[in-house]
């Protein structure tokens, strides 16, 4: 994104902070990413920090630009290097990133640290959210790992309404606050029983007793849109090597289930008429991300290892490198196919199975669906199991494809300008080498 309008932005008085800039940016001393952050903080606002793997001087030098928090850490050692240094911990729990039982000894064994400390999700899928709860099941996660009642409570309440500086309006039952409450059994168990929102009860022993407002009567800008300059074909996907070269030497994108972290793997690919295909064999796939906001034709290419696709191609907007259009396959007919699928429904997940076609429809920017709960829970793990019955072993396949390509978490990303190194904010060729 740009520095103007991150600068707009940040005079809006509904904008809390400068959210997670990336820790590489800074150590450069990237001159835009600093100004942004010096915006931020001198309108008095937060910069809620993202310091994935950092340690030492950098972690030092990202505190003292005036990072104030991390929700990043996989291990208790990081808890604490982040405390030292003043960051307060969010204790993470989410479907591709479940941290928190990791991460708890940290606090357990100093329980005078847990008032610096906030749960947090960082994405949780829907099935996760219908069948585990939100942050009623971190309470509980947090309370089965040996955390006080009372003391995990306050992680979820006003720990971070502090941390917002929104703690003179919420997180606290008190007079003159802003309360939605909800009543549990035992706080143990933290099975919620009743719910009051804005003073109403809204279920109570369990039950809901209001009816959940539908979905509709969106603006049509939020309608979702996939512009592509044109319709894609095969040769789109070609990823093209100097002439004469038989054998390439590549960069790959590994991922593997519970961490948001790549491996920076390479691989030797054949080359067929000039174009580096996929090597289903050796599960090295390949990978694009098409703009598709502005229809200007970008396309990054790159690699991947760890989707084992046997066939197909599968293609979605849910992709948090600026929801881009991303579309990962066995062949390039396939994912020009899955591409152009997208461009006629504007936006969701589109799994390519030969003949068989299965979707899933986001109908509002590309990322969220406008049905109800249960549906959405019932749908996201139908698309799952349709990419998974592509060969794909990994829990949830659509959160692994929404973070592959996401440039902020090292060690690759992909955007539509081609493959881009988090650990040093640049980008990189995807071919290390060409054999002739
Ligand atoms: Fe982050």
């Amino acid at each position: 994104m740009e520095q103007a309008p991150l600068m707009e932005m940040l005079t809006w008085p509904e904008t809390m902070g400068i959210n997670e800039p990336p820790a590489a940016n800074l150590i450069q001393e990237n001159g835009e990413t600093i100004e942004i952050i010096a915006a931020a903080l001198s309108a008095g606002k937060l910069f809620p920090g993202h310091a994935v793997g950092i340690t030492d001087e950098d972690l030092d030098a990202y505190a003292a630009v005036g990072a104030s928090s991390c929700h990043e850490s996989v291990t208790p050692d990081q808890i604490i290097l982040k405390l030292r240094r003043g960051l307060k911990p969010w204790l993470r729990h989410g479907s591709a990133a479940p941290d928190l039982v990791n991460v708890l000894p940290a606090v357990r064994a100093h329980p005078d640290w847990m008032r610096w400390t906030c749960l947090c999700s960082d994405e949780v899928d829907p099935a996760d959210l219908y069948q585990k709860g939100g942050m009623d099941f971190k309470v509980r996660l947090a309370v089965e790992n040996g955390i006080a009642p009372i003391d995990a409570i306050r992680m979820a309440t006003i720990n971070p309404a502090e941390y917002y500086r929104v703690d003179d309006r919420l997180g606290s039952v008190s007079p003159g606050k802003l309360a939605d409450l909800v009543v549990t059994e035992s706080l143990s168990e933290f099975q919620v029983r009743d719910v009051v929102v804005g003073g109403r009860v809204v279920m109570s022993q369990r039950r809901l007793t209001t009816s959940l407002p539908q979905g509709g009567g969106y603006p049509d800008f939020v309608r979702s849109q996939t512009i592509l300059r044109n319709a894609m074909n095969a040769g789109d996907f070609e990823f093209h090597v100097p002439t004469g070269a038989n054998r390439v030497r590549v960069r790959v994108i590994g991922v593997a289930d519970g961490t948001l972290v790549s491996q920076p793997l390479e691989a030797d690919l054949p080359v067929v008429n000039g174009n580096v295909e996929s090597d289903i064999t050796h599960d090295v796939l390949k990978l694009a991300v098409i703009d598709r906001h502005t229809g200007s034709g970008r396309i990054g290419l790159s690699f991947t290892s760890g989707f084992r696709l046997q066939r197909g191609a599968v293609s979605t907007t849910y992709c948090h490198p600026f929801y881009q259009l991303l579309v990962l396959g066995t062949n390039d007919a396939d994912m020009a196919r899955a591409a152009n699928i997208m461009r006629e429904i504007g936006g969701g997940i589109v799994v390519v199975d030969g003949e068989n076609v299965e979707q899933w429809e986001l109908s509002l920017v590309g990322i969220y669906t406008a049905a109800p709960f249960a549906d959405a829970q019932r749908e996201f793990l139908r698309i799952n199991q349709a990419i998974r019955d592509l060969g794909c072993p990994l829990k949830a396949p659509v959160l692994a494809l929404s973070f592959v390509a996401l440039q902020t978490i090292p060690t690759y990303g992909l955007s539509d300008k081609g493959l881009f190194d988090a650990r040093v904010q640049g980008f990189v060729s995807p071919v290390l080498s060409a054999e002739c």
